[in-house]
């Protein structure tokens, strides 16, 4: 089975955070299609056009992680009913240089994830407004608002111990997979023939 390069993207930077160990356990899940790496961004100073101009290393290796990847996964928190700053600075950085965004054209997932009850919603539809303008085809279905999520979701592990959650989580894992290939499979088709054949 064809593994496809996964960049994940997690919205909190806390050591003990729930979206990251969910990310960690989701990757497990498909781990015959996802090839994940987590794409770091507490490291990625504030956007700034002027810094741009030499941008500093840690912007650089993110926008090469991004670019590396046939599709990117976010997995994240709901702050204040939006997505948290720092995601949101990572959007900004790996969009830019003007013309050269890495994410343009990646298909992407959002997962949002949240001890409350409405699964960070307000998150997952700011990140996927966003995806409008990065260019990048989102998965449509299934949605994943994962409300209820704590600690005692997971195992000494880090797997899903939770029956519902990992049913859920594997599900969405699979059929990310097959969006991923679907859009691999319609850019080749659509790509030009590089022998010039038929043109
Ligand atoms: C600044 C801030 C704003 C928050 N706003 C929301 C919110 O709008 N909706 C929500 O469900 N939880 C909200 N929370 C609670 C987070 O869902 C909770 O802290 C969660 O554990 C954060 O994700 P993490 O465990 O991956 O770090 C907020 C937390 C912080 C720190």
């Amino acid at each position: 089975m064809e593994q496809h390069k996964i960049a994940v993207v997690v919205g909190s930077l806390r050591a003990g955070s729930l979206n990251r160990k969910l990310a960690k356990a989701f990757c497990g899940l498909a781990s015959g299609e996802l090839d994940c790496k987590i794409a770091e961004i507490g490291d990625l100073p504030l956007y700034n056009e002027d810094i741009d101009k030499q941008p500093p290393q840690s912007w650089t290796r993110f926008r090469e992680e991004i670019k590396a990847a046939d599709g990117v996964l976010f997995v994240t928190p709901e702050y204040n009913r939006s997505m948290p700053g720092g995601l949101k600075n990572a959007i900004d950085v790996g969009s830019r240089p003007y013309g050269g965004s890495a994410f343009a054209k990646k298909p992407a997932g959002v997962v949002t994830a949240s001890p409350g009850g409405i699964g960070g919603f307000g998150c997952n539809h700011a990140l996927r407004q966003c995806c409008v303008f990065l260019d990048m085809p989102v998965m449509q279905q299934p949605e994943a608002y994962f409300g209820g999520v704590t600690d005692a979701k997971f195992g000494p592990d880090g797997a899903i111990v939770d029956d519902g959650l990992r049913k859920i989580a594997t599900g969405f894992a699979h059929a990310f997979a097959d969006w991923v290939r679907t859009i691999k499979l319609a850019r080749a088709a659509l790509a030009p023939d590089p022998t010039g054949a038929g043109a």
